[in-house]
């Protein structure tokens, strides 16, 4: 028989990601709303292992909807891996009155649940990371505004590069997914975007390309790199040398996993808060919910981390074609 949920835990794991807060805040008064207890966890399995719980009433969750970053803090917990350290996390969750538990992270994550899950504590996992590489859902907390202010940052850069008539190469994050890299490229209307996931090292092709662009009388080259390739800045001491033109390198880093969410990244994440515990409530457990084809839907989390998504071959063309 289903025992009945009376006490629910949420925590942020993994990279933080902006929009988190806003989950936090819909799983907290959903939560109450529906009749429940709330536990925060802080500084994810981490917190968990040490006990670090607190209450969460909704004046708890107030005013943070549009705070990026996580007020529960979030970190990395090696020995939430272990098995020993997976046993004592269900014990303390039991300890604490905690029967089910709301995880907001990525794919790391979701393994962590799926352990806890195995143990008799009801999981379900909400995807949260800047970088869009959870492949059971179109959407991820955090992409967003993400992409939006790195789009800014580039515009800006643009400016200068265009006025002195450099080559610019400008890293986003993006350590094994190029979907920052792409939806920028695209946005910024850069000539050459380099993808982890497509990336061939043919840097006389790059070169190659400034050549031809400025032959057409272009007054800048942007160049958007992903993390994942990295060594933006002796690419472009290679680029300069080859080519003659100025070049220079942006890494734009942590700036990019900061900030005010956007309204997207506020809307997906309170709808994706309270469809977790929603579906918690109707007894399921394991379960990680996603956005796919228009719709909140949710996945065994198992079935979800075998899910695989690639880049788009057709939105790379395009990228391609409009920087003619
Ligand atoms: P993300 O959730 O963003 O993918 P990580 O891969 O760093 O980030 O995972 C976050 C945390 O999830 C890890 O520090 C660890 O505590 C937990 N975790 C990751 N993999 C496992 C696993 N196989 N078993 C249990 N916990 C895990
Ligand atoms: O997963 C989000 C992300 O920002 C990646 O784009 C980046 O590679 C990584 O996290 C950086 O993680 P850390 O905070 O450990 O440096």
């Amino acid at each position: 028989m289903e025992k009945e949920l009376k006490t629910i835990g949420v925590l942020t794991s993994g990279g933080d990601a902006p929009g988190m807060n806003a989950a936090i805040r819909a799983v907290t008064r959903t939560a109450i709303a529906r009749g429940l207890k709330v536990k925060g966890i802080k500084k994810g399995y981490n917190g968990l292992l040490n006990e670090e719980i607190i209450d969460m009433r909704p004046k708890d969750v107030s005013d943070i909807i549009q705070r990026g970053g996580t007020i529960l803090g979030t970190a990395r917990c090696m020995e939430f891996k272990t098995t020993e350290g997976q046993q004592k996390g269900a014990e303390i969750c039991r300890k604490h009155g905690i029967d089910g538990i709301v995880v907001i992270g990525g794919d790391g994550s979701y393994r962590g649940a799926q352990k806890l899950a195995r143990l008799g504590i009801n999981t379900v996992g909400l995807p949260g990371t800047i970088d869009l590489d959870i492949s059971c859902t179109d959407y991820t907390i955090g992409f967003d505004t993400a992409i939006n202010t790195a789009m800014q940052a580039i515009d800006k850069v643009k400016d200068t590069s265009s006025s002195h008539e450099r080559c610019s190469i400008i890293e986003v994050m993006g350590r094994n997914a190029g979907y920052i890299a792409l939806w920028c490229g695209i946005a910024n209307g850069a000539e050459d975007i380099l993808l982890p996931e497509k990336y061939d090292y043919n840097e006389q092709a790059i070169i190659n390309n400034i050549i031809d662009s400025r032959k057409k009388g272009k007054s800048h080259h942007l160049i958007i790199n992903a993390e994942g390739i990295g060594h933006s800045v002796s690419m472009a001491r290679r680029i300069e040398a080859a080519t003659g033109i100025e070049t220079r390198a942006t890494i734009l880093g942590y700036m990019q996993r900061g900030g005010n969410p956007t309204c997207k990244d506020r809307y997906y994440a309170s709808i994706m808060g309270a469809y977790a515990v929603d579906i918690l409530l109707q007894g399921k457990t394991n379960r990680v919910v996603g956005y796919r084809h228009g719709e909140f839907v949710d996945f065994d989390i198992e079935e979800a981390l075998n899910m695989q998504k690639s880049i788009d071959p057709y939105q790379l063309e395009v990228s391609r074609i409009l920087s003619i």
